[in-house]
C-alpha cells in the first residue's frame, strides 16, 4: 500500500517574503573553523591573504547572505583590539571559552575582507561577558566611523581606509548560560544590553541590534528571560535571538526526525513573549526573531586534556549522516514556515565545527550530507512563502504526537516565475506519494525534482568517500496541467522545482 499525501499551493496563500538572511551562517574562533577552515596560509589553494580558495568557493556556492562572527562563547572573553594591527605585534591569548590558545592572526579586518570575498554581510557580536559599553562603542567607532577620531583613524592606519559598515550587531552571546564567561541574570544583561545599544547607536545611528534570548528552550529561565530582557531593551533593540540544537543521542530515529516540531513551538513561544511585552508597553514596534544558532549537534563534550591550550585543535567535528540532513531540511522548512517573524537565521556553524563543509589541514575539502538541504533552500528558496494546505499520514513518537510523515513548504519566486516545493518524507520504511495541486498557476512545467536519499539513513560523506550521499535527479515525477505527482523515497529530502504561469 502506498502512503499518500496532498498539497494545495495557491498564489494567494502568501505568508511573507523570505528575508534572504534566514540563509545565514556562523564562524566562531573555535576548533578549525577559522584556522584550517577559512584561513590556512600554507595551503595549496591559499590566496595572498592566506584564505583557502577551496573553502571560499564551497561557501560562495551556498550563497550565504550574512555570517555571524567572532562567536559564540568565544566572544564573551575576546578583546577585539588583540586582533587588529600588524600581525607581528599581535599577542597569543588563552581562550577560556574553549580552553585553547588564540593566535589572533585573523581578526575583525581580515574577517571583513574575507566576508566580502564570500559575498556575505558580517553579523558582528560584541563582548558583553568580560567587557561592556566602552569596548563595544569603541569597536563600532573602529569599524564604522569614517575618519577623524582615534579609533577610526587607527583602522585607517591599519590599512582599511573605508569603514566596514557592519549593520547588524549581536549584544553578547548566550548570556543566560552558566558556561558563558561573565554570565548574567536577565536583569543584569538587559540593563547592560540596553545601555550598550544606546551608546553604539549614538556612534552609528544605522545599526540594528539583536538581544540575547535564551540559549535554548530547555533553559530553566526560558521565557522569563525573554520577557525581562525585552522589558529592559524594547525601544533599543530590533531582534531577539533564539539558539537551538538537536541530537539523536538517544538513537530514536522517529523521535529525532520529529524535532522540528519542537523548533516550531519554540519560535511561536518566543514570538508570543515578544508580543506580550509589546502589549505591556503599548508599543507599535514589532520585535523580529534571529535564530542565530541552529543545527544538529551530536558530539558531546569539548577538547580533550591533550588538546588544552593548543591552537585550533579539531573540535566539534560532527560527521553528519542522511538522517541528520533530513532533520536539517525539516528545520529549514520550519524556519520558512515562520518567514513572517524569523528574519535572520544562522546555521551553526559553516566550516569544520558542526558544519556542512569539512577540510583537512593541508588537504582536501568535502561536503557533508547537511550541505545539500542548506544549499537547495538558499539557492531556490528565495521569494514569497506560500502557505500550503497539506494532508499527510501521521505517527506518534516518544516526545511528539501527530507527526506528519510529510514536512513541506512552498516558495514562489515571482521574478523567475518558479515555485519550489521543499519536502521531507520522515517515513523510515515506506515511500510517500505527494499529489500537488497548483491550480491557481494554470499549466505548470517540471524543471526538476532533486532528491537526497540512501537506503541507509546512517550513510555519511567522508574525505575518502565524499560522494556517498549526494543529490540525484528523480525521474518519476509527473505533471498533468496544474497537478504534480511525486514519489518521495523513504527518508528523503526533496526539491520539486516548477516553472509556473506568473500572470
Ligand atoms: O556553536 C557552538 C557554541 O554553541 C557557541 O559558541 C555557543 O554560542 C553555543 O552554545
Amino acid at each position: 500500500m502506498t502512503l499518500k499525501s496532498t498539497m494545495i499551493v495557491d498564489k494567494d496563500f502568501k505568508l511573507a517574503e523570505v528575508d534572504p538572511r534566514v540563509y545565514g551562517s556562523f564562524i566562531e574562533h573555535l576548533g578549525r573553523a577559522v584556522y584550517g577552515g577559512i584561513y590556512e596560509p600554507d595551503h595549496a589553494t591559499a590566496d595572498e591573504q592566506g584564505f583557502r580558495r577551496d573553502a571560499l568557493e564551497a561557501i560562495k556556492s551556498l550563497n550565504v547572505p550574512i555570517i555571524r562572527y567572532p562567536g559564540g562563547n568565544f566572544v564573551s572573553g575576546y578583546n577585539w583590539e588583540d586582533g587588529v594591527g600588524p600581525k607581528n605585534d599581535r599577542k597569543q591569548k588563552l581562550d577560556l571559552a574553549w580552553w585553547t590558545t588564540e593566535p589572533n592572526l585573523v581578526g575583525t579586518n581580515e574577517f571583513a575582507e574575507w566576508a566580502k570575498l564570500a559575498g556575505s554581510e558580517v553579523m558582528m557580536a560584541v563582548n558583553l561577558g568580560t567587557r561592556g559599553i566602552d569596548a563595544a562603542r569603541n569597536l563600532v567607532e573602529y569599524c564604522n566611523h569614517p575618519s577623524g577620531s582615534y579609533w577610526s583613524d587607527l583602522r585607517i592606519s591599519h590599512g582599511y581606509k573605508e569603514p566596514h559598515a557592519f549593520k547588524t550587531w549581536c549584544l553578547g552571546n548566550e548570556m543566560d548560560g552558566p558556561w558563558q564567561i561573565g554570565a548574567k541574570t536577565a536583569y543584569e544583561y538587559g540593563r547592560l544590553a540596553n545601555e550598550s545599544a544606546k551608546a553604539m547607536r549614538w556612534v552609528d545611528p544605522t545599526l540594528e541590534f539583536v538581544a540575547c534570548g535564551s540559549s535554548s528552550s530547555s533553559m530553566s529561565t526560558f521565557a522569563e528571560w525573554e520577557a525581562t530582557v525585552l522589558d529592559l531593551t524594547y525601544d533599543n533593540v530590533d531582534y531577539l535571538s533564539l539558539h537551538q540544537y538537536y541530537n539523536n543521542n538517544e538513537k530514536d530515529s522517529p523521535n529525532f526526525l520529529a524535532k522540528s516540531l519542537d523548533l516550531d513551538q519554540f519560535i511561536s513561544s518566543v514570538a508570543a513573549t515578544c508580543d506580550y511585552i509589546k502589549a505591556k508597553k503599548k508599543s507599535k514596534k514589532k520585535i523580529y526573531l534571529s535564530l542565530d544558532e541552529w543545527n544538529v549537534w551530536n558530539t558531546i563534550g569539548t577538547s580533550t586534556a591533550e588538546q588544552r591550550w593548543q591552537i585550533a585543535p579539531p573540535e566539534l567535528e560532527d560527521v553528519y549522516n542522511l538522517e541528520d540532513a533530513l532533520v536539517v531540511g525539516c528545520l529549514l522548512i520550519t524556519i520558512l514556515k515562520h518567514a513572517d517573524r524569523v528574519k535572520m537565521a544562522c546555521m551553526a556553524q559553516l566550516i569544520n565545527v558542526i558544519a556542512p563543509i569539512m577540510t583537512e589541514n593541508g588537504g582536501p575539502l568535502w561536503l557533508q550530507t547537511t550541505y545539500y538541504p542548506f544549499l537547495h533552500t538558499s539557492v531556490y528558496g528565495r521569494g514569497t512563502v506560500l502557505h500550503p494546505l497539506v494532508t499527510s499520514p501521521k505517527y506518534d513518537s516518544k516526545e511528539f504526537t501527530d507527526v506528519p510523515y510529510l514536512e513541506s513548504i512552498s516558495v514562489y519566486n515571482e521574478e523567475l516565475s518558479e515555485v519550489t516545493i521543499f519536502a521531507v518524507n520522515r517515513n523510515l520504511e515506506e515511500r510517500l506519494q505527494l499529489d500537488i495541486d497548483l491550480r491557481s498557476f494554470g499549466n505548470v512545467q517540471l524543471i526538476e525534482h532533486i532528491a537526497l536519499a540512501n537506503d541507509d539513513i546512517k550513510a555519511v560523506n567522508t574525505k575518502l568517500d565524499p560522494n556517498n550521499v549526494v543529490p540525484q535527479i528523480c525521474g518519476t515525477t509527473t505533471v498533468d496541467g496544474g497537478h504534480i505527482t511525486a514519489q518521495l523515497s523513504k527518508t528523503s529530502w526533496n526539491v520539486i522545482r516548477l516553472k509556473v504561469n506568473g500572470e
